[in-house]
C-alpha cells in the first residue's frame, strides 16, 4: 500500500514505543495495571496498522499477511478469553514461544532475501543471534507449556549425557552462528535453527517443579532480545525498542522471582544436572492433625485482636476471593485488626494474589508484604492460611534438603495460632510435608476454601 512515507512511519513507531514504556510503568502497580495493559495493546495496534500502511507489499504478500493475522487472531483471542487464571503461565509460555519462533523464521527469510547481496556484518550477526535464540525460546517454551499443563512430567528430566550434550549444543550454536554471520548462508541459517531448538529442549527439560515459571520468564527475556536483534537486522526502531523492553523486563522479573524463591538462576537451570532435585514427592500424609469446624474458627477469629489471612494457590482454585474479602470486612467491622499477608510467589504467577484480591475490591492498604507481615507475626493472634502451603512451610528455614530451602516464607508458625483451610492432606506445589500442619497450635478446617469460608462467615454472624 505504502500510504505512509517512511519518515512519518518512524514518528508513529516512536509513539507506539512510548505506549509500551507507559504500559510497563502502569503494570508496575495493581492500581495502574489495567490501564497499562490497554496502553500496551494500543501501542501494538498502532504498530501493526503502521506496518500495513507504510509497506510496499509485492504480489500476493498482503493477502498472506492479512490471512496470517486472521488465523492468529482466530486462535489466540478465544484462547486468551477462555484461559483460567491458574493456567495463565502456560498461555504466556506458548505466546512467548510463538514470538521467538516467528523472529527466528523471519531471520531465515531475511537470509534468503539477502542472497546475492551484501547485507553487512552487523545485519547478519543480528540475524544469526535472532535465529539461534528465537528457536531456543520456541522449543523451550513449548516444553514448559507441556510441563505446566501436566502433559509431560513437571519433574526434572535429565537425559543421558545431558551436560556434555548441552555444552556441545552451545559450542555448535556459537560455531554455526559465527558461520552465518560471516557468510549470510541461508542453509547454515536452517542448521542454526535446528541447533537452537535442540538447545531449547536441553535447557528446559532438567528444570522442574516451582522453577518452571521462572524459566518461562527467562525465555520471555530471550524472545525480547531476539526481537531486538530482528529490529537491528531490519533497521526497524520499533522492534528494537519493544524487544529491548521485553528483554530487560523479562530479565528483571526472572531475577526477582528467583530471589523470592531463594534460588539462583544458575541453580534453577543446571541444579538437576548436578544431581540435585527441584521437586519433592507428592505423597499424602496420614499423620493426625487437629480438625476444626467452621463454628470454632468463627469464635476464634471473633475474639482475636490481630488476624492475618495468608492466601495461596487454593484461593484461586476455589475462586474464594470474594468470600475471603467478606470475612475480613466482617472481622474489621467487629474491631479485629485483620489484614492479608501476601507472599511474592503465592499462587502460580507473579502478583497472582494481588490480582485475585483486586477482583474482590480489597483495598490495597490491607495487603501487607511478607517482610512487613513477618515483623508483626509474634504479636498476631491467628493466621488463617487459605489454600496456601509452601509459602508458610517452616522447612524453608529448617530443612536444607527441602526443595524450598532458602525461600523466604511468611512465618505463620510464630503467631499464636494457625488455621489451615484446605481440602486434604495433600502437599503444595513443592510436594513436601508441612510440619506446621501438625503443630499443637494449628487447626485444619477441611473442605473447599470457598465453602469453608462461606460457612465461617455464616457462623460469625451468630457469634
Ligand atoms: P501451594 O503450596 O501449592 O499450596 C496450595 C494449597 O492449596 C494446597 O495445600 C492445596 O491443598 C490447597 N488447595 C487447592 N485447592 C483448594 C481448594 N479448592 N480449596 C482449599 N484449598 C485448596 O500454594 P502456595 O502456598 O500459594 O505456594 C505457591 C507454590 O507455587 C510455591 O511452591 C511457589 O514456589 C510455587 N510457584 C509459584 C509461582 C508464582 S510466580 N507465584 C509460580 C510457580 C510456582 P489440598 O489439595 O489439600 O486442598
Amino acid at each position: 500500500m505504502n500510504l505512509l512515507p517512511a519518515a512519518v512511519a518512524e514518528v508513529i513507531y516512536l509513539a507506539a514505543a512510548v505506549c509500551f514504556i507507559l504500559a510497563l510503568k502502569g503494570l508496575s502497580s495493581p492500581r495502574g495495571a489495567r490501564r497499562g495493559n490497554l496502553l500496551g495493546a494500543l501501542g501494538a495496534a498502532i504498530a501493526v496498522v503502521t506496518v500495513l500502511l507504510s509497506t510496499d507489499f509485492r504480489g500476493a504478500n498482503l493477502a498472506f499477511v492479512l490471512g496470517s493475522v486472521g488465523i492468529g487472531s482466530a486462535v489466540a483471542v478465544p484462547a486468551a478469553r477462555r484461559v483460567k487464571m491458574t493456567e495463565m503461565p502456560q498461555l504466556v509460555a506458548i505466546f512467548n514461544g510463538v514470538g521467538g519462533g516467528a523472529a527466528a523464521v523471519v531471520g531465515v527469510i531475511e537470509l534468503a532475501e539477502w542472497m546475492g547481496t551484501e547485507p553487512g556484518a552487523v545485519a547478519t550477526t543480528a540475524t544469526a543471534f535472532a535465529i539461534l535464540v528465537g528457536s531456543t525460546s520456541l522449543l523451550g517454551s513449548i516444553l514448559t507449556y507441556f510441563k505446566l499443563q501436566g502433559t509431560i512430567t513437571s519433574r526434572p528430566i535429565v537425559v543421558p549425557f545431558a551436560a556434555p550434550l548441552m555444552v556441545a549444543a552451545l559450542v555448535a550454536g556459537v560455531g554455526v552462528g559465527v558461520a552465518v554471520a560471516l557468510t549470510g548462508n541461508v542453509w547454515l541459517g536452517v542448521v542454526l535453527m535446528a541447533v537452537g531448538l535442540a538447545f531449547g529442549a536441553l535447557l528446559v527439560l532438567p528444570v522442574g517443579g516451582a522453577d518452571v515459571p521462572i524459566v518461562i520468564s527467562l525465555l520471555n527475556a530471550f524472545t525480547g532480545l531476539t526481537v531486538a536483534a530482528s529490529g537491528w537486522a531490519m533497521s526497524n526502531t520499533l522492534l528494537l525498542v519493544a524487544g529491548t523492553l521485553v528483554g530487560a523486563s523479562g530479565s528483571i522479573l526472572t531475577i526477582a522471582m528467583a530471589t523470592a524463591m531463594g534460588r539462583s538462576v544458575t541453580g534453577i537451570l543446571f541444579g538437576a544436572l548436578k544431581g540435585g532435585s527441584t521437586a519433592g514427592s507428592t505423597q499424602t500424609s496420614d499423620r493426625p492433625v487437629r480438625r476444626a469446624q467452621a463454628e470454632d474458627v468463627a469464635i476464634t477469629l471473633a475474639y482475636a485482636n490481630k488476624v492475618v489471612v495468608v492466601p495461596g494457590y487454593g484461593l484461586a482454585v476455589a475462586q474464594a476471593q470474594h468470600v475471603v474479602a467478606e470475612l475480613v470486612t466482617a472481622l474489621r467491622a467487629r474491631g479485629v485488626d485483620a489484614v492479608y499477608g501476601i507472599h511474592p510467589v503465592a499462587g502460580r504467577m507473579p502478583g497472582h494474589m494481588n490480582v485475585l484480591l483486586a477482583e474482590a475490591n480489597v483495598p490495597y492498604e490491607l495487603l501487607v508484604e511478607a517482610d512487613d507481615i513477618n515483623a508483626a507475626m509474634p504479636s498476631t493472634d491467628v493466621v488463617v492460611v487459605v489454600g496456601a502451603n509452601d509459602v508458610v512451610n517452616p522447612a524453608a528455614r529448617t530443612d536444607p534438603g527441602a526443595p524450598i530451602y532458602g525461600m523466604p516464607i511468611i512465618n505463620a508458625d510464630q503467631a499464636g495460632q494457625t488455621i489451615f483451610l484446605k481440602r486434604s492432606m495433600r502437599p503444595g506445589f513443592a510436594g513436601i510435608e508441612n510440619e506446621l500442619l501438625f503443630s499443637e497450635k494449628t487447626q485444619v478446617l477441611f473442605g473447599d476454601a470457598k465453602e469453608s469460608l462461606t460457612n465461617v462467615v455464616g457462623a460469625l454472624k451468630e457469634v
